[in-house]
């Protein structure tokens, strides 16, 4: 073999390598690092104590949102029968994240962030409901839900339909899908002026909105590449170190909700792809 023959095994060997390590990841464990991961499913399913997240009780529901709109407690999702959704059907789960629906009652209120899952492949939608199938079921039952205006279910543009094989290959693509699913873009754009939903035409990334909680209130920074108001002149590792660490640029640190320790147990692959999506974000002041 020549030395370009040699190399050329080699790197299809690599491949071929890669691509049986890829595959070895089951359905169950690809929905588990994604509900673990980016998804940060957690961060709103799973109760609170004084120290964190109280993982022994995993998903069995925690936040309470009480805004002028509804009044809602992320649902217990562990599979047990009478408190969680253990009676539920596969393809009910897929419609309560694609859809926002629930197999009887109301719509889902738009914080459970259903307009942000309509990109999920078909693989990765049944490896979330494959894990959240196989969680140990805790009963605990949430107040029910208030609605008090009707709510709107807002699609992330781009988000309408599962996104191709050939799309996921892209790096900038593939960190949209996944910015998408871990909806940063929920938390860093504007409400728009007419009072319904987010102006992602002209606000997307921008920053602006408010968290109140525990720590007082953080308002969510201006991620798009913009090097003056946004991340445009921070390194790659510094946006990761952002992301991971909840450590700006400036080594000053980031309060909550993002979900900092979840997102910190994404590949380094997915951050940097993550990073370059966010270097194709337009500009805003
Ligand atoms: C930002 C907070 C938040 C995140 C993140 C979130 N959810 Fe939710 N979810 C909610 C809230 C709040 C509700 C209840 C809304 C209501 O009652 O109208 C809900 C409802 C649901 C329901 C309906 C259950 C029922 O009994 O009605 C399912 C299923 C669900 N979420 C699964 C998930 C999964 C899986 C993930 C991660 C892939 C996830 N959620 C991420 C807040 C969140
Ligand atoms: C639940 C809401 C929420 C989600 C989801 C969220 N963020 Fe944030 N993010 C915030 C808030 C609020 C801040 C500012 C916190 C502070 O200033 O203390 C912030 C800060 C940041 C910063 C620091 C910017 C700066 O100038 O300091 C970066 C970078 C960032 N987020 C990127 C992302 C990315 C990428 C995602 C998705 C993977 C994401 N965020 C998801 C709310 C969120």
């Amino acid at each position: 073999m020549t030395r370009g023959a040699v190399f050329g095994f080699l790197a299809a060997l690599a491949a071929a390598t890669a691509q049986t390590a890829a595959t070895a990841q089951t359905s169950l464990e690809r929905g588990r690092y994604l509900v673990d991961t980016v998804m940060t499913c957690h961060n709103c399913h799973t109760p609170k104590g004084p120290n964190g997240p109280q993982f022994d009780k995993a998903l069995s529901g925690g936040l309470r949102f009480d805004e002028p709109a509804f009044d809602v407690t992320a649902s217990n999702i562990t599979p047990d029968r009478d408190t969680g959704i253990g009676s539920w059907s596969d393809a009910e789960i897929r419609a309560a994240l694609l859809e926002g629906t629930r197999p009887a009652g109301p719509h889902l209120a738009p914080v459970m962030p259903s307009g942000y899952y309509k990109i999920l492949t078909p693989g990765d939608l049944d490896g979330i409901v494959a894990y959240l199938r196989s969680l140990p079921p805790v009963a605990n039952k949430v107040p029910g839900p208030v609605y008090k205006l009707p709510v709107s279910h807002q699609v992330f543009p781009g988000a309408e339909k599962p996104m191709s094989a050939s799309d996921l290959a892209d790096k900038s693509k593939r960190g949209f899908y996944l910015a998408t699913i871990a909806h940063c873009m929920e938390c860093h754009t504007t409400p728009a002026s007419s009072g319904t939903g987010l102006d992602f035409q002209d606000s997307l990334g921008k920053g602006g909105r408010q968290f109140p909680g525990p720590w007082g209130v953080s308002v969510a920074r201006n991620i798009t590449s913009s090097k003056r108001a946004g991340t445009g002149d921070w390194s790659d590792d510094e946006i990761k170190r952002a992301i991971t660490q909840g450590v700006r640029k400036d080594g000053s640190k980031l309060k909550p909700p993002m979900g900092y320790p979840f997102y910190a147990k994404m590949t380094d692959g997915d951050l940097d792809a993550i990073v370059a999506y966010l270097r194709t974000v337009p500009a805003k002041e």
